[in-house]
């Protein structure tokens, strides 16, 4: 992994759209003196869409003339009147404005290659942010349950935010809240013991497998059909159908009583039940950790903070929630009330805690013990009510607020959309299971050494089974990273395999290429002093690339202010795509004279580290050759 350090001395005179922006405040402000603050004035520069415009362009004349009542191409004629842009831009006059008053603006050569060289530096102009510390909520399994198709997106989308926030400055604290608590568990338990009685399961051997099994089997004897048994009945459906039906309800009550009892004991720190619990809480995280780390995904033994730790602490958190008079009884339970939500349960009349119970206690946890200035939760967007509720509960019991801190943390819930299969449902397997994460790496792995070995059929077969992990890992968690986060994507294997198009096997190439490229000049003997070449950007494709490039610092930070990673890879994408335009029109290698040559190279390089470094925000490692 590339560490590159947050530099803010060189960001300040770095990204144009910031320098142009403070000159179109002064120029806007000194145009029509008095009428606007500075400070409420947005100059609106975005980089042009097309280069024949000019680079980039303000957009502000338009809504200030509407506030002035002004014809908005006279507003824009005022604006570059006032406009001091001698030392960055190409004279300006009325040709720069164009259609309804778009002002355009052309950088001089000079100023574009003095700011490639400022980003080309170890930080890549990435700005430090005012230093904050981070909470984010990922990965978040549960015990004997396989992790599967939607613990890919808590884990990859929750990695890539966490190592973006580590990249501007943040102090990152990964928390995965895995479910192995409650009433579930312990029927699992419960289960387990009674296996293991019979004979039936040896616990040395006891797979994830086995347990997923035994929880499903758990779940069903202990959920009664009662319904069914009223029904039989009503319709009088012989005594046969009731026997069998009274018989189902009998058992199911039992198993439901068998695990209260487990949960009871558990509570009370019973040894026998307590191993056991460890035993499915061991064999389930030695699972989830090893495919996190199949994912390349940083999610250790060290994040896990689960359920089960905050055991001990709801009967307080209820407690000040009731002294705080926010909880109150409602048929035997406790809930607390917040405008505009449903109530939320903290308390069931049987005295039993809730999802939402353990989340308060992990709210206070992470603001007041960890000291998070904000929480991010990455999780399933159909908890999004749970979340509004714990938030409005945690922030009027004071759970949110940080000692000495003047204002509550924040609390933002990152939602994703699900993963849907090709029929635009819930992505299962044919036999309508859910799809289990590492059936799901392995078959990617396949499918890429096939790939791969088309594509290089030179490779040893060692070294084509690392390439193919990496290419597969690339091509699952890109996939899913690019996609907007909130929406449900479409899963689809040729899609994310393929190497073009938006995908990561495109940009691991891209990157390769790149590599290629500098292997074979070195090689020649040609590449001598690149690093500190001086860059000439003429061409258009050199200043496409440029401006591309000056990019990257603003991505980083719209990553960490959104939480939404599909930006950095829409952005990677485009700069794979105007490296490739550049090298097609821009003879590198065989480029006409030392400077021009070794300038190139510069850009290439420095393409190669911003693809490296961007890859490395979303938790996507680079190859050297595939
Ligand atoms: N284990 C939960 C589930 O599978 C996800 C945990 C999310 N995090 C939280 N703090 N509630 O739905």
């Amino acid at each position: 992994m590339t560490q590159t350090t947050p530099n803010s001395k060189t960001q300040q005179r770095l990204d144009p759209v910031e320098m142009l922006g403070e000159r179109f405040v002064a120029a806007i402000a000194e145009a029509f003196e008095g009428k606007f603050e500075p400070g409420a004035i947005d100059p609106l520069i975005t980089p042009s869409k097309n280069p024949q415009h000019g680079d980039y362009q303000s957009n502000a004349a338009m809504p200030l003339a509407k506030t002035l009542g002004m014809p908005p191409r006279e507003v824009a004629k005022a604006i570059v009147a006032k406009l001091d842009l001698g030392d960055l831009a190409l004279p300006m006059d009325e040709s720069s404005i164009a259609g309804p008053g778009f002002i355009n603006v052309r950088l001089k050569p000079e100023t574009l290659a003095d700011l490639v060289s400022e980003l080309d530096r170890p930080g890549l102009g990435v700005k430090a942010e005012e230093q904050q510390t981070i909470v984010v909520d990922v990965c978040g399994v549960n015990l004997a349950k396989q992790m599967h198709v939607g613990h890919l997106r808590s884990t990859v989308i929750g990695d890539a935010m966490c190592r973006t926030l580590e990249k501007l400055g943040h102090t990152v604290i990964r928390q995965n809240h895995v479910g192995d608590w409650g009433l579930p568990i312990a029927m699992v338990v419960a289960k387990l013991q009674t296996e293991a009685k019979a004979g039936r399961i040896d616990l040395d051997q006891v797979t994830l497998d086995d347990l997923d099994r035994l929880y499903k089997v758990a779940k069903q004897e202990s959920s009664a059909d009662t319904k069914g048994l009223k029904a039989a009945q009503r319709f009088q459906l012989g005594p046969k159908v009731q026997a069998e039906l009274e018989a189902q309800v009998a058992g199911a009550t039992e198993a439901l009583e068998h695990a209260k009892q487990t949960l009871v004991k558990l509570q009370s720190g019973d040894k026998e039940t307590v191993a056991l619990w460890q035993k499915l809480y061991d064999v389930t995280m030695g699972a989830c950790l090893e495919t996190c780390e199949r994912l390349q995904a940083n999610i250790t033994e060290k994040d896990s903070a689960g359920e089960s730790s905050f055991r001990d602490q709801l009967g307080e958190i209820v407690q000040i929630l009731l002294d705080k008079k926010l909880a109150e009884e409602d048929d035997g339970a406790l809930v607390v009330r917040n405008e505009g939500l449903e109530p939320t349960l903290v308390r069931k009349s049987d005295g039993g805690f809730l999802y939402a119970t353990t989340d308060l206690a992990a709210v206070r946890k992470r603001v007041q013990q960890l000291g998070a200035d904000r929480v991010i939760y990455c999780v399933d967007a159909r908890q999004a009510l749970h979340f509004k509720q714990v938030f409005a509960t945690a922030k009027k019991a004071g759970f949110a607020h940080k000692d000495g801190a003047t204002e509550d943390s924040t609390l933002e819930h990152a939602p994703f959309g699900m993963v849907l299969g090709e029929d635009g449902r819930p992505f299962k397997t044919r036999s309508g299971e859910n799809v289990k994460l590492n059936d799901l790496i392995n078959e990617a792995e396949q499918r890429a050494v096939v790939i791969t070995s088309e594509k290089n059929p030179e490779l040893s077969g060692d070294e084509r089974q690392k390439i193919a992990h990496t290419v597969a890992v690339a091509a699952l968690k890109y996939a899913d990273l690019s996609s907007d986060r909130i929406k449900d994507y479409v899963f689809d294997w040729d899609r994310m395999l393929a190497f073009e198009g938006n995908t990561g096997p495109y940009l691991l190439y891209t990157y390769v290429r790149i590599r290629s490229i500098f292997r074979k000049a070195q090689e020649q003997g040609i590449a001598a002093g690149y690093e500190s070449a001086a860059l000439a950007i003429n061409e258009p494709e050199e200043k496409s690339l440029a401006l591309v490039l000056l990019r990257y610092p603003a991505t980083v930070a719209a990553v960490s202010r959104t939480l939404e990673p599909h930006r950095m890879c829409g952005y990677l994408y485009e700069l794979a795509g105007t490296f490739s335009r550049f090298f097609e029109h821009c003879p590198v290698l065989k480029a006409e004279g030392d400077d021009t040559r070794l300038s190139r190279l510069r850009l290439a390089d420095l393409t190669a580290r911003v693809l490296e470094d961007g890859l490395d925000c979303l938790g996507i490692q680079t190859l050297e050759r595939m």
